[in-house]
């Protein structure tokens, strides 16, 4: 099987569709055994794929979105549209009451964007006007134009090392996660109320990549000069959060300081240096298949996925979408011989090994859950259009 019919075969396997109280319902299932409900930015990337097969698809995966979202324009990180969250999931999951049909808490904000690919004008579109509206009000604590997250996982980078410093054992897949969620499900997942109550609060590099690639799409002012001015760090020469209070600027190196690259509109100084120095540096994003999602050059690099019981994503191994996003950049930027490298390092991986969660930067082993649904994105590098 190519990767592109791997591709095509997981979307239509985890393709759902339903009625909840008289709303209808369709989306992809990220991996129908290991996570049955709508997660947002899941939908989005599968959107974006599904447009190679399907006319109608797209668009019925993004409304279903649309049509989970509050009168005041949120839309949460995972929405439940089948049943509510289980009761052993509870203390894990960022949700206001047991009976809540989403989370509180939000996903990096790429459904702007992805409507321009898979369906149209996201302006034509009132209700993504009003969640880019309910994002610029309630998360741009600064006024600069960046938004900031309260949880780790807003961020869909859940256990990411990075969040090590920042989240300490509150951090996600630690011991003090529920607690850190036991805190914010009493503020309300409000980020202003989280900041005065003492944070921490982040302003992240990737969430803040699709949120610019989103306002762009709505044809608003692009926020990537805000993401330059605030987080490039010019002697390093990679981008890098910031936490409040304090202020303090995690150094630990992971794909997500290279996210920018997917920006049509980076300066093109900062990203042949995201380039040259990181992505085709040996020993730290250049491995045979393709980036890992952590710089090898980390005490914290796991490539093997990570050890121990408990799952702790995104601390080593690839992941397509990621991949993606850098690729998107690779060409843009005219390294072509590295793109069409790491292309057919990632469609030799699912060729061999199916769409899996994420694969091993090394070898290309599959890892994580099956039939992942984003990792069809890998017809967008077997196929660029
Ligand atoms: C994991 C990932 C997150 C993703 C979710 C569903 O929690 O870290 O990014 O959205 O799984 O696939």
């Amino acid at each position: 099987m190519t990767a592109t019919e791997a591709a095509e075969r997981v979307l239509r396997e985890n393709w759902v569709e339903g009625e909840r109280e008289g709303t209808f319902y369709a989306y992809t299932r990220p991996s129908p055994s290991r996570y049955p409900w709508q997660w947002y930015w899941d939908s989005c990337f599968a959107a974006i794929v599904w447009r190679r097969f399907e006319s109608r698809r797209p668009r019925l995966e993004l409304e279903t979105l649309l049509a989970a979202q509050e009168p005041d324009g949120f839309i949460g990180h995972t929405v439940f549209w089948d049943r509510p969250v289980s009761l052993s999931r509870l203390p894990f999951y960022n949700v206001t009451s047991p009976r809540a049909h989403q989370t509180g808490t939000i996903q990096p904000p790429l459904l702007a964007w992805a409507w321009r690919i898979a369906v149209g004008d996201p302006r034509a579109e009132p209700r993504i006007a009003a969640q880019a509206d309910w994002l610029a009000a309630n998360r741009d604590l600064d006024g600069d134009g960046l938004l900031w997250i309260v949880q780790p996982d807003e961020s869909g980078l859940d256990a990411s090392p990075k969040f090590d410093p920042v989240w300490g054992r509150r951090s996600c897949a630690r011991i003090g996660f529920p607690l850190l969620v036991h805190r914010n499900r009493r503020l309300n997942f409000d980020a202003r109320r989280i900041r005065e109550r003492g944070g921490p609060v982040l302003c992240e590099t990737l969430v803040n990549t699709l949120w610019s690639l989103s306002l762009q799409a709505l044809g608003r002012p692009s926020a990537t000069p805000a993401l330059v001015e605030r987080l490039w760090d010019e002697r390093r020469g990679l981008f890098l959060d910031e936490a409040q209070p304090g202020g303090t600027r995690p150094a630990i190196v992971t794909w997500a300081s290279l996210a920018p690259l997917a920006l049509p509109d980076l300066p093109e100084g900062i990203g042949r240096r995201l380039v040259e120095e990181h992505l085709l540096a040996e020993g730290e994003f250049l491995t045979p298949v393709a980036p890992p999602s952590v710089s090898a050059a980390e005490p914290s690099y796991e490539p093997g996925g990570s050890r121990g019981p408990l799952r702790r994503y995104w601390r080593g191994p690839t992941w397509v979408n990621s991949a993606w996003l850098v690729w998107l950049g690779l060409r843009r930027l005219g390294y072509e011989e590295e793109a069409a490298r790491l292309a057919g390092g990632l469609i030799g991986a699912v060729e061999r090994e199916g769409l899996r969660e994420y694969y091993d930067p090394r070898t290309g082993t599959g890892l994580g859950a099956h039939d992942f649904a984003w990792s069809a994105l890998v017809t967008e590098l077997a196929d660029p259009q």
